[in-house]
């Protein structure tokens, strides 16, 4: 035993029920649990069976009532619409039981799913803390989606009532939301009873009538619901994300292990606690916008910050500068893909000059790997700890993180720390499944129990839960990134080791970009990889080979593909490239070769694979990734 993080990660891993149990003691229950864990089914293991609570409650009414009622809660700060807001929590405690109310006045009971489509405006938490209220099931899909990406979700999750806005506006550009909704409705074969719609001045959506409602008519005079305890087994909320096909997966999140493991993270994980000013710069239809700008500092009593805005162009890159000083930030947790972003927009950081950060004590990123660069940068301008945790929307926390409030260690680039308390990580051999040497490269895997607050199961999908995550390694969750652990027991996670790509921090699915491009009339075949980026860290290209006898301009051919993967998957897809070739390099047996196309795209060394089909394609492929502009280095 050497310091505080060794002690509470080894009790973690051999007391769990004394761990998490006394995690638990910190949260409000209406029912006390029976067992902390129950590992009577696995892989279904489920935690503090028995017990009773209500998410919302334990967000707000139990700060009010315990001394908190006028101390911020929220503050809503948009340079898009020039506005900042705070709520307290007495204020976004009624504001959301008024909202329950009205969602219960539609129809809407425990175990009910609600759909939540909002840009970052305060009314998107209040939708998600009324669900919650009620002890009905929230699914927030993110603004940038397209309604076919929208309607796979209102199809799967089957809710009751959408909530929704007239508009988003991303950056200076306003982007009407309705539209994508009434389509999603129309082509989806599930339909919702009720629509809400939340009408910004900058748009009007027009209103279906018998189905749709405004906002604000409905908010009149609605009578605030009370909170209705749930088990603390049941679902909190399902968020989908990117799986290997177009089927997006449900990922579900359960009631008392999200709140315990959230609330306990706050103090454990980001040194923060009650009174303090967090902010998390994402956005609410990602894991992190609801574990880390919603629950987790509510639940600890936190004044959380939402953001409606981007690093730079709004209107500049001091904005996050701005932000901090101004809220009295403490903690601050964004993607790399922002820093990247503000660094190439003032590489001086000039503009952090101007600005009061003395409150601001620590940087969180994740998201995606987070390049020396970047750290460097980051560290050498604000002269905070910066640092790197690793975790996927199916933990909802992070799995590995310089845990700074038990242990601060110090920083190794490259590596988001050690596992955090209750992650029994573990380097496998995918051959062997035997765990590797320190230093060598293998598939990170986590023994199971997974912690609370992680995903019990998939939406109506126990046995895709059992083949995506716990077939390949049995006994052990399959992370599906790969990666080390060295000698002094850091973690660096090097890659994914399906066809997961991450473009600006948001997890995409080249898989699902194939499919869409073979919709396409003309395409034979096609391949779709991440490609480094400077910005985004991963930008997808695809490879088309076209039917024979198409004698179209491919220029057209190429326009079309890239308007239906934006038409279909949507714009945060950030397909812009793709170009046709006459064949894929493929192996003897008819793999595609992606490993080597993604090397020659990203100017790496590689060696023609030995079981090449024909290695003249390496050379055709080098020159139709030089005239997309990729590649240039090697050529040179
Ligand atoms: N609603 C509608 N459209 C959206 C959207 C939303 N909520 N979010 C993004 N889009 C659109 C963008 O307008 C853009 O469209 P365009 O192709 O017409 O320009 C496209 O989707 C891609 O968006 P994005 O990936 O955000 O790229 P960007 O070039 O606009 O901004 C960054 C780049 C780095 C500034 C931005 O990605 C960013 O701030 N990232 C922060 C990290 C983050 O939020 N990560 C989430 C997990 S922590
Ligand atoms: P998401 O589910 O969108 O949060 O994406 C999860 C994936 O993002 C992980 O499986 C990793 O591939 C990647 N990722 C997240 N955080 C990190 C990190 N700190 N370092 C490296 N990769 C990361």
């Amino acid at each position: 035993m050497g310091n505080p993080y060794d002690e509470a990660f080894e009790r973690s891993i051999n007391d769990p029920d004394g761990f998490w149990g006394e995690a638990a003691e910190e949260v409000a229950w209406t029912k006390r649990w029976d067992k902390v864990l129950d590992s009577s089914n696995p892989p279904f293991y489920r935690w503090f069976v028995g017990g009773e609570l209500n998410t919302c409650y334990n967000a707000l009414d139990r700060h009010v009532e315990g001394g908190r009622a006028d101390q911020p809660a929220l503050i809503y700060d948009s340079p898009v619409t020039d506005t900042i807001k705070t709520y307290t929590y007495a204020e976004l405690r009624d504001e959301v039981a008024k909202f329950a109310g009205v969602l219960r006045s539609l129809g809407v009971e425990k175990g009910d799913r609600v759909l939540i489509y909002m840009p970052m405006i305060p009314e998107a938490a209040i939708a998600m803390l009324a669900t919650v209220r009620l002890g009905a099931v929230h699914s927030v899909v993110f603004g940038g989606f397209a309604a076919k990406e929208l309607a796979t979700r209102i199809n799967d999750a089957k809710p009751k009532v959408i909530v929704s806005a007239s508009c988003g506006i991303e950056v200076k550009r306003v982007i009407a939301y309705k539209p994508l909704l009434d389509e999603a409705i129309d082509i989806s074969s599930s339909k919702p009873e009720k629509c809400v719609i939340f009408q910004r001045p900058m748009e009007t959506a027009s209103l279906k009538e018998g189905r749709d409602v405004e906002w604000a008519t409905v908010m009149t005079d609605a009578q605030p619901a009370e909170c209705v305890p749930v088990a603390a087994t049941d679902p909190c909320y399902i968020l989908y994300t990117s799986g290997t096909t177009g089927q997006p997966k449900g990922v579900v999140r359960d009631t008392g292990g999200h709140v315990v493991a959230l609330n306990w993270t706050m103090k454990a994980v980001y040194n923060v606690d009650a009174g303090d000013v967090y902010w998390a710069a994402s956005d609410v239809g990602w894991v992190v916008g609801h574990s880390y700008i919603v629950y987790a500092p509510l639940f600890r009593g936190c004044t959380t910050i939402l953001f409606e805005g981007k690093p730079v162009g709004t209107p500049d890159a001091g904005v996050f500068w701005r932000v901090i000083s101004q809220h009295k930030v403490k903690c601050m947790f964004t993607a790399p893909t922002a820093f990247r972003a503000i660094k190439q927009a003032d590489p001086a950081g000039e503009l952090i000059g101007g600005y009061d950060l003395s409150n601001f004590k620590a940087l969180f990123l994740a998201g995606e790997r987070l390049d020396p660069d970047t750290l460097k940068w980051a560290q050498s301008k604000l002269g905070v700890p910066v640092i790197d945790h690793w975790w996927q929307t199916e933990t909802g926390w992070a799995i590995c993180a310089n845990c700074i409030g038990i242990h601060q260690f110090p920083v190794k680039e490259g590596s988001p720390t050690k596992p955090a308390p209750g992650w029994n990580l573990k380097v496998l051999d995918p051959e062997t499944k035997e765990s590797v040497k320190a230093g060598e490269i293998g598939a990170l895997v986590v023994k199971l129990p997974l912690p609370p607050g992680t995903l019990p199961t998939l939406w109506n999908a126990d046995q895709r839960y059992i083949e995506s995550y716990m077939d390949e390694f049995p006994g052990h969750y399959k992370t599906a990134d790969a990666g080390f652990i060295d000698e002094e027991g850091y973690v660096f996670v090097m890659t994914r080791t399906d066809d997961i790509i991450n473009v600006a921090g948001h997890r995409l699915s080249t898989g699902a970009m194939e499919e869409v491009l073979a919709d396409h009339p003309d395409v034979a075949e096609c391949a779709v990889l991440g490609v480094d980026d400077e910005l985004k860290g991963q930008v997808p290209v695809g490879f088309m080979v076209l039917n024979a006898g198409v004698d179209r301009p491919q220029q057209e051919i190429i326009s079309e593909a890239i308007q239906m993967v934006r038409d279909r998957i949507g714009p945060v897809a950030s397909f812009k490239k793709a170009t046709v070739v006459k064949r894929l390099p493929k192996t003897r047996s008819g793999k595609i070769l992606r490993g080597t196309i993604q090397k020659i795209a990203d100017n790496k060394e590689y060696n023609t694979p030995a079981t090449i089909d024909d290695p003249a394609i390496l050379g055709e492929m080098e020159e139709a990734l030089l005239n997309i502009g990729l590649a240039g280095a090697r050529k040179k």
